[in-house]
């Protein structure tokens, strides 16, 4: 048993985790189900997702598969209507989908992958926690967790555009603390270490667990 598995309990808990198809968010959803969560996974990629999902369910785990955009606003808000109605509400949630498109300066960038860069980063995070608070709110308590980068506070040469939209997602986090405390919603950030996935290189179906 990991040392998380020995103090978290997330028995009777449910956890939507978006970019839970690959990466920092598969790792993430094997570890909320190995608590006890029924887990939500969701991505673009609906094979991934289902692929997760259903080794969680093979474990002896409760989990769905919801594909969603989460630049896109409407597809955000019924991956979490689909997890509210099949597990009966949300507790957990975790933003994690995330992209990191270029690595050229400025003056190099490419301003179409710089806005989408954005638009997934940020404005996807934004997206995610919009849609989650109703939710969450209806629970009466829950858990935010949006995951970020020490991009964010380092000037590096062709990572604008990336750094950029990590630094926004901070502000977000503390304003969403700030603005959900009352109703015992806590909002935190997580910033991995150097990970070993497909966004840092480590081939398409890199997953930290070793799968
Ligand atoms: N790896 C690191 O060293 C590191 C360090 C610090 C922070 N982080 C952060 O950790 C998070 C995960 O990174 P990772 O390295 O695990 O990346 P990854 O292996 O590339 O996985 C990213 C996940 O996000 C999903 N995703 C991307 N765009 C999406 C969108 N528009 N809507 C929904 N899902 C989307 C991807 O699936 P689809 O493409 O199928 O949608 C995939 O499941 C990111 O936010 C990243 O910034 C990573």
């Amino acid at each position: 048993m990991s040392e998380f598995q020995a103090q978290a309990n997330l028995r009777g808990k449910v956890a939507v985790i978006t970019g839970a198809g690959r990466g920092i968010g598969r790792a993430i959803a094997r570890a909320c189900a190995d608590a006890g969560a029924a887990v939500v996974c969701s991505a673009r990629t609906i094979a991934e997702v289902q692929e997760k999902s259903r080794m969680i369910e093979a474990a002896g785990g409760r989990s769905a598969a919801v594909a969603a955009d989460v630049c896109d606003y409407p597809a955000t808000e019924a991956l979490f209507a689909a997890a509210a109605d099949q597990f009966g509400g949300i507790d957990i949630v975790v933003a994690n989908a995330g992209v990191s498109l270029e690595s050229r300066k400025v003056e190099h960038s490419d301003p179409l992958l710089w806005k989408q860069t954005v638009e997934v980063n940020l404005v996807g995070v934004f997206n995610t926690a919009r849609a989650a608070i109703p939710h969450l709110r209806r629970r009466g308590a829950g858990k935010m967790i949006l995951i970020g980068s020490g991009s964010r506070h380092r000037p590096n040469p062709g990572m604008s555009s990336y750094a950029s939209s990590e630094l926004g997602t901070w502000m977000l986090t503390q304003t969403l603390a700030v603005e959900l405390q009352s109703a015992n919603i806590s909002v935190n950030e997580l910033i991995p270490g150097p990970v070993r996935t497909a966004m840092t290189g480590f081939g398409e179906k890199f997953a930290p667990e070793g799968e």
